[in-house]
């Protein structure tokens, strides 16, 4: 990867459209061998990031999905409890006796995505996704700060494990709690935005290659202003792919017709967004099925709603 442009040339053409500020983060994060963490709304395209990252380079792809109560044993590594038990019992049958040495060797060791990551033999770095991380505890994140720091991990039984080839590391936050500043600290740092109105239209074009361009503008245009309103869950790049795609499959051509109300359930995900997307719409039979949709802006409240400030 030569420079921020390279990296964006390389994600183009592995469908990931990426603008310069987030070009820039993942050449620094390649080349300057630190953990980048990405922050955005649902749906902005962090997760694709990494994935993309991983097939631009050409490299391997292992990714440790957070959630509430992730322990050690699951995201760095494991002791093999059951063969251990099975390696005491047959040296029992044996007459012999396995010392702790035996048992806490790395025949035991089962790897977990970060060690997997640490033990990656190269020469291409792989590149690790440590997805939602505001999803783990906060003691979690404790227990990234040796890896994030040094690449490395201690097994108190074996010793340090550094990697040969650093991982390229990323991980990924929807704020749905603030995370420890040692944490950021040893990140650099990207906040995606939603792709600008061109750049969406471009996503969804290239995920849907079926679907007409005044469908695609129109819909993607629309997914944009729908964001501003008062939603439980504002649409992302997801769901306007699915909007548009399902409409394609229904043969509509632009965003007019029976069908454009009918596949609202591909953006609007709750009751009440579905009466006010319905609403931003302009519910048949009165009128046309855009009729407050003027293009660019909602009739409905606008609003932007933070996460946060939901919770
Ligand atoms: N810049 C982009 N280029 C190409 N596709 C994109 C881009 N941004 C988003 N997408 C598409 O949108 C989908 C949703 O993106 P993704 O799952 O990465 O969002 P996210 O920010 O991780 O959301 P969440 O916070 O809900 O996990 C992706 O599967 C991808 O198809
Ligand atoms: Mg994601």
């Amino acid at each position: 990867m030569k420079d921020a442009q390279d990296v964006a040339r390389r994600l183009d053409a592995v469908d990931y459209l990426t603008d310069d500020g987030l070009a820039m983060a993942l050449f620094l994060a390649v080349r300057l061998g630190k953990p980048l963490l990405l922050e955005g709304e649902p749906g902005v395209g962090k997760t694709a990031a990494a994935k993309a990252l991983a097939r631009a380079m050409d490299t391997t792809f292992i990714r440790l999905q957070c959630y509430e109560g992730l322990t050690a044993g699951e995201a760095l590594y494991e002791w093999n409890y059951q063969r251990q038990l099975l390696a005491i019992r047959l040296a029992e049958a044996q007459g012999s006796r396995l010392t702790d040495g035996d048992l806490f060797s790395a025949e035991f060791l089962q790897e977990r995505p970060i060690l997997r990551a640490v033990r990656h033999p190269g020469p291409v770095p792989p590149v690790l996704l440590i997805d939602e991380i505001d999803r783990a505890d906060d003691e979690f994140e404790a227990l990234l700060f040796e890896f994030l720091g040094e690449a490395g991990i201690t097994i108190p039984e074996l010793g340090t494990f550094t990697a040969h080839t650093p991982p390229i590391v990323v991980l990924t936050s929807n704020r749905s709690r603030e995370l420890h500043d040692a944490l950021r600290r040893r990140c650099l740092y990207h906040w995606i935005e939603f792709p600008a109105p061109q750049r969406a239209a471009e996503i969804v074009r290239r995920a849907v290659p079926t679907a007409t361009e005044p469908l695609i503008r129109t819909a993607t245009e629309f997914v944009g202003a729908v964001r501003g309103l008062e939603l439980d869950k504002a649409p992302g790049m997801a769901e306007a792919i699915d909007w548009v795609a399902a409409l394609s499959v229904l043969g509509a051509a632009d965003l007019a017709g029976d069908d454009v109300l009918g596949t609202i359930g591909t953006i609007a995900k709750t009751p009440d967004d579905r009466v006010t997307v319905a609403a931003a719409l302009g519910t048949p039979p009165a009128g046309s099925v855009l009729g407050t949709y003027q293009g660019g802006q909602c009739s409905a409240p606008t609003r932007r709603v933070s996460r946060e400030a939901q919770q």
